[in-house]
């Protein structure tokens, strides 16, 4: 990348903030570690490496969010996902420092990978947010395409159960197969219906609702690997920030997954590039590395440019 301007220290990334009026911020799970949520591949205490410990009978922990295992099997996540559902209303000083950007009219775009839902907690306001990896704020059937909001389906979730679509199951008792038909009469019709119910609702319970193979089982609507990326993502990017992005700041990813991995190198060379993680990344080269925890980053270059980062995680000058 041919460089116009040369920029390298915390001074020159604190002037960058401060006259930049149309800044892309893109992040990844680094920026909620902080709040005890783990990242993806972190040595030991990242979700990977937890899950390989499990033994699920995949190769690959990265399979427990395929979108063929799943077809295939939805256990292997349903198993995962009552651990990793938004479960706090807190926020880290990296969020508030997205946050303030947008309240100081700097924030284009936060593109973010995590599907926490976080944002919303530290006040970003839906329309500067693009949740490139989706989010557990709603959920469909595989089969029928049926969508309903996320959290109607936590409860099964939380009782390792899986969830299945209300519309399948109400198109399937209407067929005679399901409960309904159960406590009919004795006559040949009933028989053939019990006999459906009883082979498709094969789980413990017999209540004909959760394990009716025929309904579609609900995923929530995070991207699976295999699955396009929400519309909104190239679309804002290409139509729209493309155009307008005068800095960059990328935090607390690994850029190991497309294409949000090739976003950077997307946008125009010569808007400069700030990257901030604790481990740094070769394959892309950006002005200006911060390496370290990103809620200590993000609170010296507030103090740097004088602006006050509002967290009562962020230690009192
Ligand atoms: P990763 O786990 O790959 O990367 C997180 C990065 O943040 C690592 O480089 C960590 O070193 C760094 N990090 C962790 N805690 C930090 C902290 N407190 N301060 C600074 N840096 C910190 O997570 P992502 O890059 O977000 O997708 O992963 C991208 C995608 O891969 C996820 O959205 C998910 C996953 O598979 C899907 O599931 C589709
Ligand atoms: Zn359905």
């Amino acid at each position: 990348r041919a460089k116009i301007m040369s920029y390298n220290s915390v001074d020159d990334a604190v002037q960058l903030l401060k006259r930049s009026r149309n800044i892309v911020v893109l992040t990844g799970a680094g920026i909620s570690t902080s709040l005890g949520i783990p990242d993806f591949r972190s040595k030991e205490t990242g979700l990977y490496s937890q899950l390989e410990k499990l033994g699920l009978g995949i190769n690959d922990p990265q399979e427990v969010f395929n979108i063929d295992v799943f077809r295939d099997d939805p256990t292997i996540f349903y198993t995962v996902a009552k651990d990793i559902l938004p479960a706090t209303k807190k926020f880290s000083p990296t969020h508030a420092f997205i946050a303030m950007l947008q309240n100081q009219g700097k924030l284009l775009t936060n593109y973010s990978q995590n599907i926490d839902n976080i944002e919303a907690n530290a006040g970003i306001l839906p329309e500067k947010l693009v949740q490139c990896h989706g989010s557990f704020a709603t959920a469909s059937c595989q089969r029928c395409g049926h969508k309903v909001r996320g959290d109607t389906i936590f409860e099964d979730i939380k009782a390792g159960k899986i969830p299945r679509c209300g519309r399948c199951i109400t198109a399937l008792k209407s067929k005679g197969i399901g409960p309904l038909k159960r406590k009919r009469s004795n006559n040949s019709a009933s028989k053939r219906s019990r006999r459906n119910f009883e082979d498709f609702d094969d789980d413990d319970d017999d209540d004909g609702v959760y394990n009716i193979p025929q309904a579609g089982v609900m995923k929530p609507d995070i991207t699976f690997f295999g699955e396009p990326l929400p519309d909104e993502f190239s679309k804002r990017l290409v139509k729209h920030d493309r155009n307008l992005v005068d800095l960059v700041i990328v935090i607390g990813t690994s850029l190991k997954v497309a294409p949000v991995s090739e976003v950077v190198p997307f946008l125009p060379s010569h808007i400069p590039q700030i990257y901030i993680s604790r481990t740094p990344v070769s394959h892309i080269n950006f002005d200006i590395d911060l390496l370290g925890d990103c809620d200590v980053v993000v609170a010296e270059l507030c103090r740097r440019a004088g602006w006050d980062l509002d967290h009562p995680m962020v230690p009192p000058n």
